[in-house]
């Protein structure tokens, strides 16, 4: 049996989120403990884009034995390149901010941080690191880069989407070598496929899924889910949105590993497993019985919320 545990959007940061810090410190060792083969980390690792919180990813992946290319495979996302508005005060300033952003600067050295992860991969496309190729156990990914520059009409706040064409040239490039079935082909991204916000959900208001399309969406996703059934793809691995699923799309099964330590509405730590026993595959999201871990302030709130105390009104007879 070999075993891949997927999880994303950790968002550790020194200054803003200790308590994920912790968080993932705890999801990492049990995954660890569990005797799991290999872990994928889809994006959002760092919450700053800062170098410290890269040495301070770096140092617990290190301590774990995980900076190493059999052990993690890691892809950029969002805020490991732009960072992003993580107080009230920074939602105004943030739209600025990202214009100053150097964008090739803070991709490479998210490569640089986990360079060990990336040691032995094939990169598709010249001297680009992304699109990549890794074989693990009878795994095969591709890892991209879904993460594009700053743009105002296409990426205003830096959270959309999209593989470019540079990537996409080159998957298809080597769609006749994926057709065999010597390996089981997932992709890994940052970005989902699936709405954010249903029809059912909203029937009237079509507002929240415009502001959605102009800031949280995989730009072309009918297109590129046309070249993940030509790569022969059978999972892809992504984050972004903080909550864990696995759903459906052509025949692919997708699984979102965002909720592992923050956001999901079920507030325990959490990964996705991807299993591989004797010619079978399934995934599935597996829970610990470990709560996420809160943050002072948090924790404060909750210490001053007194119980709701209701009178109960006297029954008659009863002394
Ligand atoms: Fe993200």
């Amino acid at each position: 049996m070999f075993r891949i545990a997927h999880i994303s959007d950790p968002h550790i940061s020194r200054q803003f989120y200790r308590e994920h810090i912790k968080s993932l410190k705890m999801l990492l060792r049990s995954i660890v403990d569990m005797g799991i083969d290999h872990i994928v980390i889809s994006g959002d690792i760092v919450s700053t884009g800062h170098e410290d919180d890269y040495y301070l990813a770096r140092e617990i992946f290190s301590k774990l034995g995980l900076l190493d290319t059999k052990r993690l495979t890691v892809v950029p996302g969002n805020h490991d390149i732009f960072g992003g508005p993580h107080r009230a005060v920074d939602v105004l300033s943030f739209p600025q901010h990202i214009r100053g952003v150097d964008y090739v600067r803070n991709k490479n050295m998210f490569v640089q941080a986990f360079a060990e992860t990336f040691q032995g991969v094939r990169r598709l496309a010249g001297r680009a690191f992304f699109p990549f190729v890794k074989e693990i156990g009878p795994f095969r990914f591709l890892g991209l880069n879904s993460v594009p520059p700053w743009s105002l009409r296409y990426n205003p706040l830096g959270t959309n989407g999209f593989v470019n064409q540079e990537q996409f040239s080159a998957l298809e490039s080597i769609v006749p070598e994926l057709q065999d079935d010597e390996f089981v082909n997932t992709i890994i991204c940052h970005h989902h496929f699936n709405d954010l916000i249903r029809e059912e959900d909203v029937p009237s208001n079509n507002f929240w899924k415009k502001v959605e399309s102009k800031t949280m969406r995989m730009k072309k996703r009918k297109k590129l889910l046309r070249l993940f059934s030509e790569m022969n793809a059978r999972y892809v691995l992504h984050g972004h949105i903080h909550r864990n699923e696995v759903y459906e799309r052509n025949g692919i099964l997708f699984a979102n590993g965002a909720g592992a330590i923050c956001d999901d509405p079920v507030r325990y730590l959490k990964y996705n497993v991807l299993e591989h026993d004797d010619g079978f595959c399934s995934i599935r999201i597996c829970q610990l019985p470990i709560v996420y871990q809160e943050s002072m302030v948090s924790m404060a709130l909750h210490r001053n919320r007194k119980p709701l105390h209701i009178p109960m009104p006297a029954m008659g007879g009863v002394e």
